[in-house]
Order: C-alpha cells, then structure tokens, then sequence
C-alpha cells in the first residue's frame, strides 16, 4: 500500500541540505520535511549530552508538525551522538548518516586504508571507527577533525585559493595518504573540487549524504511529484539566502517557516 507521508530531514542548520539534495533526486515523488536548527548551530563543538536534547527537541517538533514515514538524521554529529536516543524515543524509523557512509568503505574489499574527516564532536565520537569495525572493516582508519571547513563553506568560499589552503592545513596533517576519504560533515561535500585539488587523482571520495539516500528504505507515495518544506528555528532569510549554495536554487519564501522546537519534554 502506498505511504503518502512525508520523509523528515534535520540538521544543526543548512549543512543537511547536502542530504536533502541526494534525497529530492533519488525520491523525486516524496514530500520532504526539513528542518535546520539555525538557532543552535555548530553542533560540532557541543557535547554529547547537549547535541541530544537538542535532536530530540528537533525530531518531535518535526513530528508535530508534519506526519512523518521515515526522520534522516542528515548531520554527522547529531548522529554520532542522538542516533540511539532517537531509535529508542520515535515511533517512526530513524537512518542516520554515519552507518551508510561506513558501509560505502566496507562493502568494498579493494580499500585498505581510510580517512574519516568530519567536526570535532564526530571524531570525538570515534562513531565512524566503531560503525567500520562492526562492518567488519579490517583496513587503516585515519581520523581528523576539520573544523574551520563548516564556516568556510557558510561563506560560500568553497573555492580560491583561501579554500585550497585550508584544504592543505587539515589534509596534510594526514599520517599517510589515504586510499579513500570519508566526507563525514555536511559540510564537506560542498569543498570536494577543492579537495580533489589537493589529494592524488585516485582517490576514492565517500559522501555519506549520497550513501544515505541510496540504502534509505520506506514504502513509497503514489504520487507524481513531492512536496518540500523547510522549518528553521533562526533567520529565516539567512537560510533562505544560502540554501542556494547548497542546493543551486534558493528554497522560495513561502516554503520556509520559522519553527519553536522549544524544550523536551
Ligand atoms: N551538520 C554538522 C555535521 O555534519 C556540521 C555543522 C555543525 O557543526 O553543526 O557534523
């Protein structure tokens, strides 16, 4: 039978569009909730115990708002941290990014050596180690935090030679080069032509957004085409503004509405 609900998506702020976007493309007849916690971003530097109060107050909000098939976690660290809290709190499946992305590296033998980049509080986590470990990834796992990547991509400097030379700051503190990168922020896919600058043409780039969209599973609408809405908890027009960067079109006016996700209860 067919589900016409929506899909919810939430991220600390605009960084999950990265997710939204591989989501609208592989699901085009989906309506897509999502919601950006512009109030309370960077989750990357925040702890564990707050990053979870805080998806929780943003995964029922949601949820109060749209009737929802299937919540995306589409932040790396709400999902090293939340993910468990989430699973044991909702009534509705909840996908994370970090498990999709892991598997892209695991499920393919040929990759003997991987670097994780994602923010401070995703390193932290070790949640991208462990997730491989479990796979069953037996390769070298390479961990760096790249912090000052989010703001830069906020600042639409995703290419220049500004970008190319943080690129070069976090990637050369690598202890070897690595076969694959996980792009394991947001983010970071947004500064991939950048990046490919800096790193040997062979590389092999794991988006985890990407990854994520491909293994999603739910029943499918019957309809012709999705719907989408943005709630924001801050500054809409800001969200609106970069959106474009992210997506390549601006998310129009009156499809974004300024949202309380107020305490959890
Ligand atoms: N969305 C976050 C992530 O993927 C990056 C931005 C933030 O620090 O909140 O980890």
């Amino acid at each position: 039978m067919a589900d016409n609900r929506s899909i919810g998506v939430f991220d600390s702020g605009l960084g999950g569009l990265t997710v939204l976007s591989a989501l609208l493309k592989k699901f085009p007849n989906e309506s897509m909730a999502y919601l950006g916690d512009t109030a309370r971003v960077p989750y990357g530097t925040k702890s564990p115990e707050t990053v979870i109060k805080y998806a929780l107050n943003n995964a029922k909000a949601l949820m109060r708002s749209v009737d929802l098939k299937l919540l995306v976690v589409a932040c790396n660290t709400a999902t090293a941290h939340a993910l468990p809290a989430l699973q044991k709190e909702l009534s509705i499946p909840v996908l994370g990014v970090i498990k999709p992305g892991a598997f892209e590296v695991s499920n393919r033998p040929e990759i003997k050596s991987v670097a994780v980049l994602a923010t401070t509080g995703t390193i932290g986590s070790n949640a991208y180690e462990k997730t491989l470990n479990n796979q069953g990834y037996k390769g070298e796992v390479f961990s760096l935090a790249c912090p000052l990547w989010v703001p830069l991509v906020e600042e639409g400097l995703i290419e220049g030679p500004i970008a190319e030379s943080l690129a070069r700051h976090y990637l050369d503190q690598l202890p070897k080069l690595p076969q694959a990168v996980i792009l394991g922020c947001t983010h970071y896919p947004m500064l991939l032509t950048t990046l490919k600058k800096v790193m040997p043409a062979e590389t092999i780039w794991i988006d985890s957004g990407h990854a994520t969209a491909a293994l999603a599973q739910f029943e499918p609408s019957n309809r012709d085409s999705g719907e989408l809405k943005v709630y924001v908890t801050d500054a809409p027009e800001r969200f609106r503004a970069l959106s474009s960067v992210f997506l390549g079109y601006s998310v129009p006016e009156r499809q974004i509405e300024l949202i309380d996700v107020g305490v959890s209860e």
